[in-house]
């Protein structure tokens, strides 16, 4: 371990560093630092709870992919999943970092073309699309739009009045090894269609005038840490037909605790192209969208701890909760936190890490090891940088937390955290004026 990144015994600082951000270090006097800048610093000036970025280390991941993806299949495209984090910083990041972006919804597209996104690198995905939406989307002129169903053609045949690109999704039939909720790729998915069906609305499009039939796309769920599982779907959509660009979906998963090993981009991409180079016609387009891969680590949640209740049991509360970490409630998902500020000190007691919301369950780390915890302290729970800021909400009234991007020693506020203003402000008795 280097001098900024110490591993005393009596902590398992060792293993923290792993499921930091890459540029995560710690000052001389055990003060966690991201990009060179001490959260003590940003907790300060921001507030807390804040969601906190490595842009160095986020722009690197991206790279991975994009030179990752360039070197082993040249014809080829990665697009940014902008539902793990849809801020107008981060849709900007993308595309200065030669990213296409995927979005899902009006509210995605509003979000990257304020971003400045080219709207020929955008990609509109969704199962239950409305009119409106694409409606939206072909005036912004989007590059394609991935159609789920068939009610979705009845509205483009509606809608479309000049050439549009589309590619069909399809349900490959792999049961991702991932909780159920995030596992899209099985039989019994609401999203796409079986294989046995899709040939039928290939050949609806096909028949179009107006639609510009591309090809195929899958996406078999997220957090799959098994690489294998992305080959097999491969060579699953490769049995739908011979087509010009292939989209194989996102779900690389991270390392989200001390013991939890993921593949690299690396091993992804090999597994990815060695099966694509045998079942997929050489000339044909690959695409694959990362979402949780590129920003999950890059992101910290700072928190600051309201309460030290020793009750048998150590209960150590912050400002944030499962308002904040829905996917602790959604999916299982089990992270890491530490005293962010007291990094050096033994970690001597194992705490039961809890939020503020009226839930049993907004249980943030299920028996954290830390120095012994006093009100005030900084906690920073490590690799939140996926769709922690997307599926926050206002449960018991919470804001939405704020947005910092930090990289050498220079923080830059991206999102500003919800007020109390936000939060009356679609409701009566505010709107009573325009309801009269
Ligand atoms: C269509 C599609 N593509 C890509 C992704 C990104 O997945 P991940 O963040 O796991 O890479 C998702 C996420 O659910 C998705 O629905």
């Amino acid at each position: 371990m280097t001098a900024n990144r110490p591993d005393p015994s009596g902590t398992r600082l060792g293993d923290l560093w792993r499921i930091l951000p890459e540029e995560a270090t710690a000052t001389a006097d055990g003060v966690l630092e991201i990009g060179g800048v001490a959260v003590t610093e940003l907790a300060e000036r921001f507030g807390t709870p804040l969601h906190v970025y490595d842009e160095q280390g986020l722009r690197r991941q991206i790279r991975r992919f994009v030179d990752g993806l360039q070197a082993r299949w040249p014809d080829s495209e990665v697009l940014f999943a902008s539902k793990s984090l849809p801020a107008v910083g981060m849709y900007r990041i993308a595309q200065e970092e030669g990213l296409s972006v995927d979005i899902a919804g009006g509210g995605e597209l509003r979000l990257a073309l304020a971003a400045g996104v080219d709207p020929a690198r955008l990609h509109f995905h969704g199962n239950a699309k409305t009119d409106a939406e694409l409606r939206m989307a072909l005036d912004a002129g989007i590059d394609t739009i991935i159609v789920d169903n068939d009610d979705e053609l009845d509205r483009l045949e509606r809608l479309l009045e000049r050439p549009q690109k589309l590619l069909l999704r399809v349900i490959p039939g792999v049961e991702a090894k991932t909780h159920a909720s995030q596992a899209t790729g099985g039989a019994n998915s609401k999203f796409g269609l079986p294989i046995d069906q899709a040939e039928r609305a290939i050949r609806r499009m096909q028949a179009h005038p107006l639609m510009r039939f591309e090809g195929v796309h899958l996406h078999i769920g997220s957090q799959i840490l098994d690489e294998t599982q992305f080959a097999e779907a491969v060579e699953k959509i490769s049995t739908v037909g011979t087509f010009g660009t292939y989209d194989v979906g996102g779900g690389l998963g991270i390392a989200y605790t001390y013991d939890e090993v993921a593949p690299s981009v690396d091993d992804y991409l090999d597994a990815v192209v060695a099966s694509a180079k045998a079942h997929l016609p050489a000339g044909a387009r690959l695409m694959i969208e990362p979402g949780r891969s590129i920003v999950g680590r890059s992101g910290v949640t700072l928190y600051r701890t309201t309460t030290v209740k020793r009750t048998g049991r150590t209960f150590v509360a912050v400002d944030g909760g499962l308002a904040d970490q829905m996917d602790i409630a959604l999916t299982g998902q089990r992270y890491e936190a530490v005293l962010a500020d007291r990094l050096l000190e033994p970690w001597t007691e194992t705490v039961q890490l809890v939020g503020r919301q009226c839930e049993s369950g907004d249980l943030l780390v299920d028996g954290a090891a830390m120095p012994p915890a006093r009100v005030g302290d900084l906690v920073a729970m490590a690799a939140t940088g996926a769709y922690a800021y997307t599926m926050s909400n206002n449960y018991n009234g919470a804001l939405k937390p704020a947005i910092v991007f930090v990289a050498d020693g220079v923080a830059r506020l991206v999102a500003r955290r919800e007020t109390y203003d936000d939060l009356l402000a679609t409701h009566a008795p505010a709107l009573e004026n325009a309801l009269v």
